[in-house]
């Protein structure tokens, strides 16, 4: 009779072991955390962290100095989709392991495939799904294109022959969709389980690094949006983009949030189209495309995006309240900073807006964070609690302090160019920046240190 595997239990969030399973874990105080792993394939996945985690530096025990490290030359390899190229931090690194998540229908596949087919005219390819069968995703590539004979299909989910088939076909590139549906046998767990996901993750990091196979892997995203399996996911490979936008807009952003290769927080913007997804090198044209002319609540600014500054409209709707607890929403941008804004606006200009419901929505579908967008959401809330509409051609950005004042922001003079660039005549920067864009003609760039000013110039005078 077979021996009875041993199983440990781990904590998926800080890596506690323990014999039994536990509620919470001692390590972290994170409830329902522990995962179940046979103990042959816990010892395996902790092997192969160690493994990788010396990657290509030589087994020397004795400290090295930077200086007598020698770097080739980085060769990248170019998909020529140059918004990935770019999220990638300038091209494929080869040997790397690359997570794509996003929610169901976004896109995920169709880039992907997108990438095999830009790179089968020179690498070798495969592509291992294990959702979809051959037929369909024929009838998916006829949609996008040609492909070169190098492109090669494999429809697995069993790890080991995967793993013998990257062995004999020996390709420059490996797609596997999804890792949700991968398994290894002797894991004890179902596929899609943390076990699963992080065992089978493992094993093709032993493969991107042993053999220089660049892997992408596709990973399905949770209700809390974040990858679904362990965090260590993220934790394991070097670089995480994320596939977001609205499955019924056209648009969709790739957005980095890890890289080991580049800077994150680059974005990558696309169309969906009839045949499979198209680069948008212009996003802020396409982010105001349909944007009213002289609305209330309507306020255009500009966002810096890792090295590109974007234009985008935000609207606000702010409307009397019918019940006695006010309705507020927001998207696109934080919630709590609507609410925090909200505050500062009712406390320093006096605005009544405890008894109002707000809305707020960056259009688009985009997901923005930065805190130069503060002015815009402000004069936008003000824009529709007063409804009058800010004067036409005109953008503004700059953060909002808590005592309501408009603090600087970086990469001004990007930001003015990009608004004169589609046609904008107006620009209210902070006065602290205005002094570093004062020289950029053909626009009328307006400083206000607080929002009273801002107010002012917007809504009050006919100045602008
Ligand atoms: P898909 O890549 O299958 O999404 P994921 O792998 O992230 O689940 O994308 C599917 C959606 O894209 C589907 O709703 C149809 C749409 N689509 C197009 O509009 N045009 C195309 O050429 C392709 C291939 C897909
Ligand atoms: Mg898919």
């Amino acid at each position: 009779m077979a021996k009875e595997k041993k199983s440990v239990f781990f904590c998926k969030e800080c890596g506690y072991e323990s014999a039994k399973w536990l509620g919470q874990c001692p390590g972290c105080k994170e409830w329902n955390s522990f995962v179940e792993m046979t103990q042959d394939s816990f010892k395996r996945a902790q092997k192969a962290g160690a493994k990788t985690s010396a990657i290509n530096i030589a087994a020397k025990t004795t400290p090295t100095s930077l200086s007598d490290i020698n770097l080739e030359k980085e060769d990248r390899l170019l998909t020529g989709m140059n918004e990935l190229d770019r999220v990638l931090g300038g091209g494929i690194v080869p040997g790397s392991l690359v997570l794509v998540g996003g929610d169901p229908g976004i896109g995920k596949s169709t880039l992907l495939l997108q990438v095999c087919q830009r790179l089968s005219g020179q690498k070798d390819v495969l592509y291992i799904s294990g959702e979809e069968s051959l037929k369909q995703i024929k009838m998916r590539a006829e949609r996008v294109g040609g492909f070169s004979d190098k492109f090669k299909l494999l429809c697995e989910t069993d790890l080991d022959i995967i793993t013998e088939t990257i062995d004999k076909v020996s390709p420059d590139i490996v797609v596997i969709d999804s890792i949700q549906t991968m398994y290894k046998e002797d894991v004890a767990a179902a596929p899609g389980s943390v076990s699963q996901v992080r065992e089978s993750t493992s094993i093709l990091m032993q493969i991107a690094k042993g053999k220089g196979i660049t892997v992408f892997i596709v990973g399905h995203v949770t209700k809390e949006g974040t990858v679904a399996g362990p965090r260590m996911l993220e934790h394991m490979v070097d670089t995480v983009l994320y596939f977001e936008g609205e499955r019924h807009a056209s648009y969709r952003i790739l957005r980095g949030v890890k890289n080991r290769f580049g800077s994150t927080n680059e974005i990558g913007v696309f169309e969906m189209q009839e045949t499979g997804l198209k680069e948008v090198p212009n996003p802020s044209e396409f982010m105001l495309a349909g944007m009213p002319e002289g609305a209330s609540g309507s306020v255009v600014t500009c966002s810096i995006e890792g090295t590109r500054p974007i234009l985008l409209e935000i609207q606000a709707l702010v409307c009397r309240t019918n019940f006695g607890m006010p309705r507020r929403t927001a998207a696109g941008i934080d919630y709590n900073r609507v609410n925090l804004l909200m505050a500062v606006l009712e406390k320093r200009l006096g605005y009544q807006l405890s008894e109002c419901d707000a809305y707020v929505n960056v259009t688009g579908g985009i997901k923005m964070n930065e805190p130069s967008m503060d002015l815009g959401i402000v004069m936008a809330l003000i824009s529709s609690y007063r409804d009058i509409p800010v004067p036409g051609k005109t953008i503004m950005f700059g953060e909002i302090g808590l005592t309501g004042e408009v603090r600087g922001v970086s990469k001004v003079q990007q930001r003015v160019a990009e608004a004169k660039r589609l046609g904008y005549k107006n620009c209210v920067v902070p006065e602290a920046n205005a002094e570093s864009v004062k020289g950029i003609s053909g626009i009328n760039i307006i400083a206000v240190s607080n929002i009273r000013e801002a107010v002012d110039v917007l809504f009050n005078k006919n100045n602008i």
